[in-house]
Parts: structure tokens; sequence; C-alpha cells
């Protein structure tokens, strides 16, 4: 058959042969993917994670990635989001109706807050709050449906008591369901942890924090080991159009060979921060789970055998020191940009004011200004240089 140009620009015929091989997974976009037959067409189900049927449902290149992502967090199933919230989303609105009860800890990350609490609004999902130090204060009702956990704690990093979350929601068979993007599936494994190989339902991560390890890409994961959770999942995942570039999937693919030394790198470097702001007496409290000290230390270690805890430590500075001197602070630091996220190569600060931030009592925390430093891979000794000039043009103001 005669060939027009413009047929040709849009038909090219080169097509990658069979037995070509790369290091990383090709990299497919795709909305429209072509069946090859119309038997293929026909035989395609949506709940088969190899059946290419169109962009939404996914492409080799996506599939990789979740492939990797389960790996890492040893879970036998995957499905990406666009972003870490919306990967929580997806959670919240495929397993919550109408009366429903869901648990949040009270240090939990903002938007999960904010998520269940608008759910709770327009249909009558009943969100309580838990606090993540006292397992006690977690009172299953009737209609208990799910329960979320952080470990460690937003902002805070408290620690919690996970087994002993786990026994409660396992007693009242509520669906437990773990933001790891802390730990992200290397501190410790959410499918297999303590004596007794405890694992939860579900572990939700923020990919945009340490397997992209840019800080400029977005994307969520949601892993499971039970099917039939899996398939729940993925019919809202398919019924609500969630789907993630190709070009972002090949990114984070490219990243996650480096994520374990990263991640160690992160942590190497919070270790030697943390050793500098304990000398410094600006600071009331300093809260990181590998101190002694620290709120659920114990825990952490028993958790975490492994010794890892990631790259953030957040700061409390003495009731002294105003809004105003934490904002000369942190406009003063050359290294430490102000900024939301982690897990990039940069180091960032965000400051927060806690007496608005919970619901109750926290006598393991001291009054003040609270920074957060999430601890990139610069030099480390650059990084104390870095805040000791700032700590110091505080003490002349
Ligand atoms: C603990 C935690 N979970 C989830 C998220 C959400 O991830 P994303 O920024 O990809 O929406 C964040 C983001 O900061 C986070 O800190």
């Amino acid at each position: 058959m005669q060939k027009h140009k413009q047929t040709q620009l849009s038909q090219p015929e080169r097509q990658a042969p069979q037995y070509i091989s790369t290091v990383q997974a090709p990299l497919y976009r795709a909305s429209t993917i072509i069946f090859p037959n119309c038997k293929s067409f026909t035989d395609r189900h949506w709940s088969d994670a190899y059946d290419y049927s169109y962009g939404t449902h996914g492409t080799p290149t996506t599939y990789s990635l979740a492939d990797q992502i389960a790996t890492i967090e040893g879970a036998d199933h995957c499905l990406l989001a666009p972003s870490g919230l919306s990967a929580i989303h997806l959670i919240n609105s495929a397993l919550l109706n109408t009366g429903d009860e869901v648990w949040i800890p009270d240090n939990v990350y903002g938007p999960t807050h904010d998520d269940v609490m608008e759910l709770q609004k327009k249909y009558a999902i009943n969100v309580k709050v838990y606090d993540p130090t006292q397992v006690e204060t977690i009172q299953f009702g009737e209609q208990a449906k799910l329960i979320w956990i952080e470990a460690a704690g937003s902002v805070t990093l408290e620690f919690p008591d996970l087994i002993a979350i786990m026994q409660k929601a396992q007693q009242h068979q509520v669906l437990t369901a773990l933001d790891n993007t802390w730990g992200a599936g290397l501190a410790f494994c959410a499918f297999d942890f303590g004596t007794e190989h405890y694992a939860v339902d579900i572990s939700v991560h923020a990919l945009t924090k340490y397997p992209s390890g840019g800080g400029d890409i977005l994307m969520g994961s949601i892993c499971t080991k039970n099917r039939a959770l899996h398939l729940n999942l993925l019919r809202t995942h398919a019924l609500q159009g969630i789907a993630i570039s190709g070009d972002d999937a090949a990114q984070i693919n490219r990243s996650l060979p480096s994520m374990v030394i990263r991640y160690q790198q992160h942590q190497n470097n919070t270790l030697k921060i943390i050793d500098f702001l304990k000398t410094r007496t600006e600071f009331a409290q300093i809260l990181h789970p590998s101190l002694p000290v620290h709120t659920g230390h114990q825990y952490w270690k028993n958790i975490c055998s492994s010794g890892l805890g990631a790259g953030l430590v957040s700061a409390i500075f003495h009731t002294n020191f105003d809004l105003q001197a934490i904002q000369k602070f942190c406009d003063q630091l050359q290294y430490f940009h102000l900024g939301f996220s982690w897990g990039g190569p940069t180091s960032l600060i965000m400051y927060y004011d806690l007496s608005k931030m919970r619901h109750y009592r926290t006598p393991h925390l001291s009054s003040g200004w609270l920074v957060r430093f999430c601890i990139g891979l610069e030099q480390a000794e650059d990084l104390i240089a870095d805040l000791e000039q700032a700590l110091d043009t505080l003490q002349h103001s």
C-alpha cells in the first residue's frame, strides 16, 4: 500500500526489537495501547496487572516501578498514585462508608487529617483521634473500619507502640493503614515486624521523598499483601482514573538503585547534625527516635532493629525565642531552605507552632517554636557551619 508522508509521520515503522536489553526499564508513554488483535481486546481483564489495555491501567514502565516498590516494602501488590496524598485519599475513599469510624494519630500528616475531616463533613464518616503515645486512647466502636498509623509520626517524630496498635486492631478486625513514608520500606518491613511477624494491611508511601530522591517528582504507592483488599483498592483506582506519567515513573525507576545508599547517608548526616544541635543552648528539646530520651525510643529500637531512622530531626527552641527570632534564624540559613517535603538532596527547614496542632495534651514536648530539619546529602560539616552562623546571629538580636 502506498503511504503518504502524512501517514508515515503518524505511523512510524520502527519498533524496538524484542531482544534489546537496557539497564533501565524502557520508557513507555501511553494513553492508547494498541491491541495486537481482536482476541487480545476481548480477553482483557481490568484486574490483570499485565493486561495492557489503556494508559490509565499502566504500562511496562509503571508496572516495573510498582513491582520494585512492592519488593522494597515486602508486599505482593502495589498501586501507584500521582502523589502520596492522592494515595492516602484513595484508601479513605475506597474503604470508608457513611457511619464508619476511622482513627488517626494526633501527630498524623496534616493533609491526612484534613482529608478525613472533609469525608466526615460530606459523608458522615466518624473521625476519631488517638494519642500515639497512649495506645489506651484507642477505643474502637462497633463501626470502626480503619486506623491510620505513622511510625515515626509527622513533625514531632514520636514512635508509637506498633505492636500494641496491631493487636488492638486485629482484635476488633479493623484495617491498619501505615503511612510508611518515614521508614520507606528500609527502616523496618511493614509486612513483617516484631517477633510475632505482624503485618499491616496497607502500607502507603510518598515516593516523592526517598524513592524519588530528587525533590522534583510527586508520586505515591499503596502496597498490600491481601489480594481481595488490593482488588478493592484497584477498583477505586480504576474508577477514579488515577494514573501516573511514564516519564515520572522512569525517573523514579532510575533513582531506586541508589535509594538504600541515600537513605543511609541522610541518616549519617542527621546523626552528625543531632550531635551539633545537642551542644547548643538555644534548644529545649531535640526530637529524633534514636535518642534514648525520645518518646517511643524503645519501640523504635525494637521495630527498627536495622538502626535506621531517616533524615528528619526536629528541635524545639526555648520559649524566649519568639516567632520573629525563628523567622530570622530561618532566613539567615544559607544551605537549609524554607520548604515542605524531604528525602531530596537539599536540606530544608520548616517551623511550626505546636500549640495549634494537637488535640491531646503533650507533656512529653517542651513549649516553644519547633523547627523541623530535613537533612539532605550535603557535606555535614557545611550544614553544621551554616546552623552555627545562623544560631549565632540570634545571640546578637
Ligand atoms: C508523612 C507524609 N505522608 C504523606 C505525604 C504526602 O506526600 P506527597 O507530597 O507526595 O503528597 C507527606 C508529604 O510531606 C508526608 O510527610
